[in-house]
Parts: structure tokens; C-alpha cells; sequence
């Protein structure tokens, strides 16, 4: 499947690079490709700078935003929560298309711990699904860190918990394969893209955690 990848950061690259793993045909997306080849910021995940991971990876093609998305089935906005509205806006039309969307809307203005800039009666993913109405908005993966997302049973043996939300059933049903490919095992459905507002709220709840923890390798199980 073709599957677009948007983000150059540590969630993009950890998406991608799985994604191709398992077979698929993974594309990423960024602003501007040669501006991102010639950045010299080493990621914190050891996968060094994004020439180095793209030169480490080189089944996995780069373009531009629209370039990344044309003709993709899915699309996985890894951007910034505060680009994510431009990213999904430069990628072309979206009509049909399975956004898969793992972004936190972080306000970074006052310092840490970031705050939200949407919370309590609306959510990036809404705001996404409205920029978007022929697209299929399905808001997952945001409640664990980039590592975690694709390898789930490096934490805990994957006995934990991934939510999924999105008003499309078939396209939840296509994000859960990929998530089960992924390794997930324990996935449960919030419902409608409403669902979001309370995935993106649970960001102060992680950042707490990981505080406490001292590592960001962790994560929370529904049991009943
Ligand atoms: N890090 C984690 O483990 C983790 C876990 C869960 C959720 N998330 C969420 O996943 C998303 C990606 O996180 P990340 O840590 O990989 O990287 P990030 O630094 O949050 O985002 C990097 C990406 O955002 C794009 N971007 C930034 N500002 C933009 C703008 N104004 N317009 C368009 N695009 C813009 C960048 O584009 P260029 O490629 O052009 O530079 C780059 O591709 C975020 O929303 C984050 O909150 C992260």
C-alpha cells in the first residue's frame, strides 16, 4: 500500500521506516526537501541527522508535501501540531484519503511543560476533519512515544492500551491493520472524531508520567 509519511522528525522517521519494513511503499513528506537534507540537528533518537537517516533509509522517498501524499492511501501527519493545518493544506487533495493523525497540538510559547493550544471543546484532529471533509480523519497513536508506536512489545510485553477515533468506520478499520501489523494488540475505539479531544488531553497526563517514570518508554492499559 502506498502510505504517505508527514514529518522528518523522530515520529516520521520511526513511521516510515517501519511502514517500509513491513512492505510498504512509504513516501515522506516535508516542507522543503532541500532545506531538510541540509539540516544539521542530530534527532534525540540516535537516528542522527535527516540526511543521515534518509541515506540509512533509501527505499523510503522524499518529497515535498503534495509530492509525499499524491496518489497515497494513507496519510500519517507526523508534523508539529501547531504546522500541522499548513503540512495537511500543502498535500494536495486529501478527498478519500485516510489521514491517520499522530500529532499533539503543543503550545510551546511559555516553556515546559508545553501547553495545549485546542483542548476541552474541540481538537486538532476536528480542525483537520473540518480542513478536510472528504477526507477520513482517524486520530491514534499520539498517547505513546515515537518508539512505542511501532514496536509495542518493547514496553510490557504489548499488554497496553491504543485508542483509536474517527467518524469513518472503514477507515478505522484500516488504521487498526496497520496497527496490529504494528504489533498492537489491545486497541479500543472512542468513537466518533470527538474521541480526539480526549487522546490530545491525555498529553499533560504523559508528560507527568514520564516525569515521574524518568523515561518515556512506558504506557497506560484499559482493564475492566
Ligand atoms: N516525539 C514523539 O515521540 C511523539 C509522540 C507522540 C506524538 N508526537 C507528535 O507527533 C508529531 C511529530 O513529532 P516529532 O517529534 O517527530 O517532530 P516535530 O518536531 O514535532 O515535527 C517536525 C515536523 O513538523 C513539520 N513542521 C513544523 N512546523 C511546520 C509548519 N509551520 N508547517 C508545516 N510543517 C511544519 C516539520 O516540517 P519540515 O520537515 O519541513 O521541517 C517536520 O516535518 C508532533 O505533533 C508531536 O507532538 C510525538
Amino acid at each position: 500500500v502506498r502510505i504517505a509519511v508527514l514529518g522528518t522528525g523522530t515520529v516520521g522517521r520511526t513511521l516510515a521506516a517501519r511502514l517500509a519494513g513491513l512492505g510498504h511503499e512509504a513516501h515522506v513528506g516535508t516542507r522543503d526537501v532541500e532545506a531538510s537534507l541540509a539540516g544539521t540537528q542530530e534527532s534525540w533518537d540516535g537516528s542522527g541527522t535527516f540526511a543521515q537517516w534518509h541515506a540509512n533509509n533509501p527505499d523510503i522517498a522524499l518529497g515535498a508535501f503534495a509530492e509525499a501524499s499524491a496518489g497515497a492511501e494513507v496519510v500519517f501527519n507526523a508534523t508539529a501540531g501547531e504546522g500541522s493545518l499548513d503540512a495537511l493544506g500543502a498535500a494536495g487533495d486529501l478527498d478519500g484519503v485516510v489521514i491517520a493523525d499522530v500529532s499533539n497540538p503543543l503550545d510551546n510559547s511559555q516553556g515546559f511543560p508545553p501547553l495545549l493550544s485546542v483542548c476541552n471543546d474541540d481538537s486538532l484532529a476536528e480542525r483537520i476533519q473540518r480542513a478536510h471533509p472528504g477526507a477520513k480523519v482517524v486520530k491514534t497513536l499520539n498517547t505513546v512515544t515515537a518508539a512505542i508506536m511501532v514496536r509495542p512489545a518493547d514496553v510490557g510485553g504489548g499488554d497496553h492500551t491504543m485508542f483509536v477515533a474517527g467518524d469513518d468506520e472503514d477507515a478505522k478499520a484500516t488504521v487498526r491493520s496497520l496497527l496490529e501489523a504494528f504489533g498492537w494488540r489491545h486497541v479500543v475505539d472512542l468513537g466518533g472524531i470527538r474521541g480526539a479531544r480526549a487522546m490530545e488531553m491525555y498529553l499533560p497526563m504523559w508528560l507527568q508520567l514520564m516525569g515521574a517514570r524518568g523515561t518515556p518508554m512506558f504506557n497506560v492499559k484499559v482493564v475492566s
